[in-house]
């Protein structure tokens, strides 16, 4: 065994290596002219589209064609002072941009999700008003507090995979979705196992976005996307969908307002609650339902897809699958080593938040390109992640490029980085591992058609075309 172990922890320096250094930043003002990188041709109509619902197969394209940054042509919009936005996925890049935050704040207000959570979250604030934010919510997604939610993220996964149906294809990702809401419910509105009382507000609440959820992966919600594209106020059936989630999540927090045990509670609406601004002001409601909505949102269709992904890789990987199973069933397995790898390599290969947004203050080097001021700079994470240099043989699956090796900071982000990394990582990262590790010691599974499934794009994010189809062919008690 000790062989084995020995081979485990070794780093495997063949399957991760350096991007050759390339110059970034705020450009020095030397009066050279811009040198704007290379655009894809076609109609700008068709590219927009083509973002929103065939992102991966485009980025990939324009790579092989244009080069590591590259330009798309996308409709003008009043407030762009460029119709082009600028993709890059070189690690120098990145690491430009999240060390900037002055200088390149993140680019909410072009967020898809803008419309849906409104302007007061952390995710659409910037400056002060987000550092507020983050500030006010780093501590409850904090390690030990995360700590406190894993026996009932254990419970609730165990629940969850006893119901599941032996010998019949399911999609995994519904499943998964199921567990992370309940969470996530548990965590910020303090339902115990996040399954709240039928006549509830928060019953009602979990309905809607359950509702939401399943319409974005549909051809009607992602027309209802497009309408929404670039707007600050929902349009259309988001705007019906939303009035109706609103009513519930309302009652929620009026309900929760009139509660007289809020000192005992860690919940973290009543955290938000008790919260005074520096002018000892409370949180409007409307400031509220931003950000709890946000929570809600961004906390767990993530998390569910990266689980579906697992899983959808695992199964098309069979000896990556063996090994988890045999270390997860070990007796004595308390090396977590492959477990940890295996998310690792899940979120490099199919990073369920493909793209991050910053837009540039001042011009920007990238390289031999110089994209002018207020440009929208976008980071492919699913273009980094697949970089020769940086990872070789990028396409194929194998967790064992990350054993014993940590990931880098600006060549590994699933989670973003600098002054908006994910706020959640910490759960989600937990709430994998607990839930992996059940799935891999309870059952065993097959893909019931063999082929790798396609990407498809869901608002910010990619999932499993067919929710990650499995088929069970035998469960432990
Ligand atoms: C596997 C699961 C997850 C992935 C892949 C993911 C990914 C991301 C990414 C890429 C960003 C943008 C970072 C940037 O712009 O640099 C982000 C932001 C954020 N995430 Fe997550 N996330 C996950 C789970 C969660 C969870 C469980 C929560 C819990 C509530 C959460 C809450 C947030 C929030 C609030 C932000 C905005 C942070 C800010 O702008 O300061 N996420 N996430």
């Amino acid at each position: 065994m000790s062989a084995t172990i020995e081979q485990d922890t070794t780093p495997a320096p063949r399957l991760i290596g350096e991007a050759p250094p390339s110059p970034s930043g705020p450009a020095p003002e030397d009066g050279a002219p811009l040198n704007l990188p290379p655009a894809l041709d076609g109609s700008r109509a068709l590219t927009a589209v083509r973002v929103s619902v065939r992102q991966i197969p485009l980025l990939f394209r324009a790579r092989r064609e244009l080069g590591d940054t590259f330009a798309l042509r996308v409709p003008e919009r009043p407030r762009n002072s460029d119709e082009r936005i600028y993709f890059l996925s070189h690690p120098d890049h990145v690491k430009s941009l999240f060390t900037n935050p002055d200088l390149a704040p993140s680019a909410t207000s072009d967020s898809p999700l803008r419309p849906i959570v409104g302007p007061n979250s952390v995710l659409t604030t910037i400056g002060p008003a987000h550092m507020r934010q983050r500030k006010l919510l780093l501590p409850p997604f904090h390690g030990e507090a995360v700590e406190r939610y894993t026996q009932m993220i254990a419970d609730v996964a165990e629940r969850e995979i006893g119901a599941w149906p032996l010998h019949e294809p399911f999609a995994l990702g519904p499943r998964m979705q199921s567990i992370t809401l309940d969470v996530i419910m548990a965590g910020i509105f303090g339902v115990p196992d996040g399954r709240p009382a039928p006549g509830t507000p928060e019953h009602g609440l979990r309905r809607m976005i359950l509702r939401l959820s399943w319409l974005t992966a549909t051809p009607v919600g992602m027309a209802a996307e497009l309408m929404n594209a670039g707007r600050a106020e929902p349009v259309g059936l988001t705007k019906r969908l939303l009035a109706r989630l609103d009513r519930y999540l309302y009652a929620t927090i009026a309900a929760a307002r009139a509660r007289d045990d809020a000192q005992e509670r860690t919940d973290i609406l009543s955290l938000l609650l008790a919260a005074r601004d520096e002018d000892g002001r409370p949180m409007s409601d409307a400031e509220l339902r931003d950000e709890l909505l946000t929570l809600v949102l961004a906390g767990h269709e993530t998390t569910a897809n990266s689980l579906a992904w697992t899983f959808e890789r695992l199964l098309r990987n069979p000896a990556a699958y063996d090994r988890l199973r045999e270390s997860v069933r070990a007796q004595e397995a308390e090396d977590d080593g492959w477990l940890e790898a295996t998310i690792h390599e899940t979120m490099r290969n199919r990073p369920v938040v493909p793209i991050i947004g910053r837009r540039v203050q001042v011009p920007w080097q990238l390289g031999e390109h110089r994209v002018p001021a207020k440009s929208l700079t976008l980071v492919s994470i699913a273009l980094l992640h697949h970089r020769e240099d940086v990872y070789p043989d990028p396409f194929n699956f194998r967790p064992e490029r990350f054993l014993g090796v940590r990931p880098g900071t600006y060549t590994w982000i699933p989670f973003g980085g600098g002054i908006r990394r994910c706020l959640g990582a910490t759960l989600a990262m937990a709430e994998q591992r607990v839930v992996l590790r059940a799935i891999a010691r309870r059952t065993d599974m097959v893909a019931p058609d063999p082929r790798p499934e396609r990407v498809l794009n869901r608002n910010v994010t990619m999932i499993p075309a067919r929710g990650a189809r499995v088929l069970v062919t035998s469960r432990q008690p």
